[in-house]
């Protein structure tokens, strides 16, 4: 095991196919190979055992993701490392589930970026040609909104960064430094 860490959660926002559970994926693997026990809080598999019963109404989106980020603080406040991945369209909401982990610990909120043609163009589920086809009435993206994060510690277009680069971006926001908590201008934080 490596020396213990301040507890941290990564919470990797974006559009449906803009590449989080890719990026969380090749995270986890790194870190996990480091020895470094990982809780992923992924969508889907969050409305699978977390929050089946909810629709993807803002009500219970916000729900969703105050649940999310209810649990991050949790394992947080205990020293762990959280990936969460999870559209969460709403700033509100982020912010709740920031305040939520940054009473325990850090929270590095990274925005997938990648322009909606190129999430739709992959449509690895397909799900858009379903939202456009009218099949799913409010899809995000398409029918429903997604509220690009204000202040996030990264952003990152999957388009243009390759998947090491993504991963290293999101290490070096992680680990970067022992700022306070709402510290910005860290290591690999967007020009602003
Ligand atoms: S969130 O808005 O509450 O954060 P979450 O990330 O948990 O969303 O779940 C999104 C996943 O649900 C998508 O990856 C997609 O597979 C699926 N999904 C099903 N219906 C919708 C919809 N109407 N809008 C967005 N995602 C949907």
């Amino acid at each position: 095991m490596s020396a213990p860490h301040r507890g941290v959660t990564v919470f990797l926002t974006g559009l449906s196919g803009a590449g989080k559970s890719t990026i969380a994926d090749a995270l986890i693997a790194g870190l996990e190979a480091e020895g470094r026990p990982v809780t992923v809080l992924d969508g889907d598999v969050v409305r699978t055992h977390l929050s089946s019963e909810l629709t993807f109404s803002r009500e219970h989106r916000d729900l969703n993701i105050r649940r999310i980020g209810f649990v991050a603080g949790e394992v947080v406040k205990h020293g762990g490392t959280v990936v969460v991945a999870a559209i969460a369209p709403y700033e509100a909401a982020r912010e709740e589930a920031r305040e939520l982990v940054e009473r325990h610990g850090r929270f590095v909120l990274v925005h997938l970026a990648t322009p909606l043609e190129v999430c739709e163009e992959r449509d690895v589920k397909g799900l858009y040609a379903r939202a456009r086809a009218g099949e799913i009435p409010v899809f995000t993206g398409v029918s429903d909104p997604y509220e690009p994060p204000v202040r996030p510690e990264l952003v990152i277009d999957t388009s243009v960064t390759p998947l090491a680069r993504s991963v290293a971006l999101v290490r070096a926001a992680m680990e970067g430094d022992g700022a306070p908590p709402r510290a910005r201008g860290e290591a690999g934080a967007p020009a602003r």
